[in-house]
């Protein structure tokens, strides 16, 4: 154990609680009453505080908004029937959360600081937490560059600031997706393990151009051949092709994610094959063409269990069976959930009790 993090709290005036429409929670857009930031100066993190969620004053010349020294974190936290809140395995994101700053030449937090942080957070503000079903807290650490400096360098000085706001899906239907063979996310040597700020930014111009063409995601190719696939957006892709779970093994153009090695973990205690590792363009198609490919998700924090109900690939759209019937993907949703939500025992640990 270690000691306990010092914050210095300072409530709102008046809290936005009840004038928050619980029925309409588009992913995003509501923020809770407050917000924790720190400072990192001097070679050490200071100054934790939690204040009342707003602006925050910054110099237009700060390193993060010029260079992109940037990153941030995705995480749930789940409110249980009887009233108890969890956060679904914060550690995994402690740890990602440190990889994205080693990358970023940025300075890393001590994993318990970073889960006593958000804990402290989301404590204060647990009446936030939707009780609804597929409704959570989301949960969204960042880091970034405060030296008003454009030499490019690494900044002396960062922010860590965490916000948190009740969420519903973050996708409405299943996902008509296309295989991207043009634009890529990640290369080799690059940062697309991280989460930096600017993988997403790169993302959003292929992304515009598919969604003009109709569809609401892409999968991601590798950079030097467009023959191998990635992710999907920004979540991980996994299938199930001829019975095993495949999806791309982890490395430095793939996001190590949390939602991708719970699905794994609960696919091999089912007995399910799994195999990290290339997987092939080629094969999915000839998968959706043969009725091999059995499944096939996006799997996420916020995503969660994103199903896909077609792959389009060169102009040809290869449509896959109802998600409702998928057995291995509604078996994966409905036991994550019951985990989340307190209904099933938690065998795994994964749930941190704040
Ligand atoms: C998450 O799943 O938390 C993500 O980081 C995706 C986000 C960019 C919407």
């Amino acid at each position: 154990m270690t000691d306990t993090l010092d914050i210095k709290i300072t409530k709102s005036a008046q809290s936005r609680l009840q004038e928050t429409d619980f029925d309409n929670l588009p992913f995003g857009k509501t923020f809770t009453d407050h917000m924790l930031v720190a400072d990192y100066a001097d070679g050490e993190w200071k100054n934790f505080e939690i204040l009342p969620y707003g602006p925050i004053e910054l110099s237009p010349a700060i390193s993060a908004l010029h260079y992109g020294q940037a990153f941030f974190e995705g995480i749930k936290a789940y409110k249980h029937a009887d009233g108890t809140v969890s956060i679904f395995r914060p550690d995994k994101n402690a740890r990602r959360f440190n990889k994205s700053a080693e990358r970023l030449c940025m300075p890393t937090l001590p994993e318990e600081v970073f889960v006593q942080s958000i804990a402290a957070l989301v404590d204060l503000d647990r009446d936030w937490i939707p009780s609804k079903a597929n409704h959570a807290l989301y949960i969204r650490p960042f880091m970034f560059a405060t030296d008003p400096f454009l030499g490019v360098t690494p900044s002396a000085t960062y922010k860590y600031m965490v916000i948190i706001g009740p969420v519903g899906p973050y996708f409405s239907k299943p996902l008509r997706v296309k295989i991207e063979t043009q634009y890529t996310r990640a290369a080799e040597g690059g940062m697309g393990y991280a989460k930096a700020a600017g993988n997403y930014g790169s993302s959003m111009l292929p992304a515009r151009k598919a969604a003009e063409e109709g569809f609401d995601q892409l999968i991601w190719t590798d950079a030097k051949e467009h023959k191998y696939v990635e992710e999907m957006g920004a979540a991980n892709a996994m299938f199930l092709l001829d019975g095993v779970l495949i999806t791309a093994e982890t490395k430095d153009t793939i996001l190590d994610g949390v939602t991708r090695d719970t699905v794994i973990a609960l696919a091999k205690e089912w007995g399910i094959p799994v195999e990290e590792r290339k997987v092939s363009v080629a094969e999915l198609i000839e998968g959706a063409k043969n009725g091999k490919l059995t499944d096939a998700f996006g799997a996420g924090t916020a995503a969660t269990i994103a199903s896909v109900a077609s792959i389009s690939y060169e102009g040809e759209e290869y449509f896959l069976s109802d998600p409702q019937t998928r057995e291995f993907s509604q078996k994966v949703f409905k036991t994550l959930d019951a985990i989340k939500y307190g209904q099933a025992e938690d065998t795994h640990g994964w749930n941190y009790i704040v």
